[in-house]
């Protein structure tokens, strides 16, 4: 587990405190795109709406210099929330690593070109899905949603379309990273960041 992943591989906590958390994420993330079982691009994301938060595993997509990217219905319940109120928290739990990330931040759209260049390496069934898909909304009818589906594949199974208007990705700008890193007997290691008049401060470690 964890402390046996610090042996054998070398990013231990040592490393900290580094100048850009978000570069720190990014190494570890292609590192546990190495090691993990399963998939470690899911993310919890929570949002927080007029009722109060709600929170679902997305896919991170790509890590930029500005924040993190996953792709939704720009009309489903976590897209609406998130234009209402872009703060937001990540969390990511990679269990054979033994590392917990903590990101918190604000969420903004994606320029739409970005969209279309990730749609459109999609397989073309999700495509079709995402076209005909009204996230979140209550369906009525499960297998005429699935023939919707097929008939725009049959549509567009030969073409290079564009992602429609009601879809595509949002950046996490993060203020805040912790990494938290598993060691026996829980004497875990946590490291925390903070963004403060736009540059990363190490804040020390926390209590695990
Ligand atoms: C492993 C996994 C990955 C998922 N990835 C995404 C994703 O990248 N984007 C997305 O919109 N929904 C994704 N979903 C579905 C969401 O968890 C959620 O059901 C959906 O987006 C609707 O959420 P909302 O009603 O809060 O907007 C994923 C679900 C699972 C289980």
């Amino acid at each position: 587990m964890g402390h046996q992943w610090f042996s054998k591989y070398s990013l231990t906590p040592d490393i900290h405190p580094v100048d850009n958390p978000l570069k720190l994420f990014t190494s570890l993330w292609y590192g546990a795109k190495k090691l993990e079982k399963y998939d470690p691009t899911a993310a919890a994301l929570a949002t927080s709406g007029k009722k109060g938060p709600s929170v679902r595993i997305v896919l991170i997509k790509e890590i930029v210099e500005e924040g993190i990217i996953f792709y939704t219905n720009y009309n489903s319940r976590k897209a609406k929330e998130l234009l209402r109120d872009p703060r937001c928290a990540l969390v990511l739990w990679w269990p054979i690593t033994g590392i917990q990330i903590r990101i918190e931040g604000k969420a903004e759209k994606i320029a739409p070109e970005l969209n279309d260049s990730y749609f459109v390496s999609r397989p073309k069934r999700s495509q079709a899905a995402a076209i005909v898909s009204k996230q979140s909304e209550i369906l009525h009818d499960y297998n005429n949603f699935v023939r919707e589906v097929e008939k725009v594949y049959e549509d567009i199974k030969n073409k290079d379309i564009k992602a429609p208007s009601y879809w595509g990705g949002f950046v996490v700008i993060p203020e805040r990273i912790e990494f938290f890193y598993h060691h026996s007997f829980r004497l875990h290691k946590r490291f925390l960041y903070s963004k403060r008049s736009g540059i990363w401060q190490f804040e020390g470690m926390l209590y695990p």
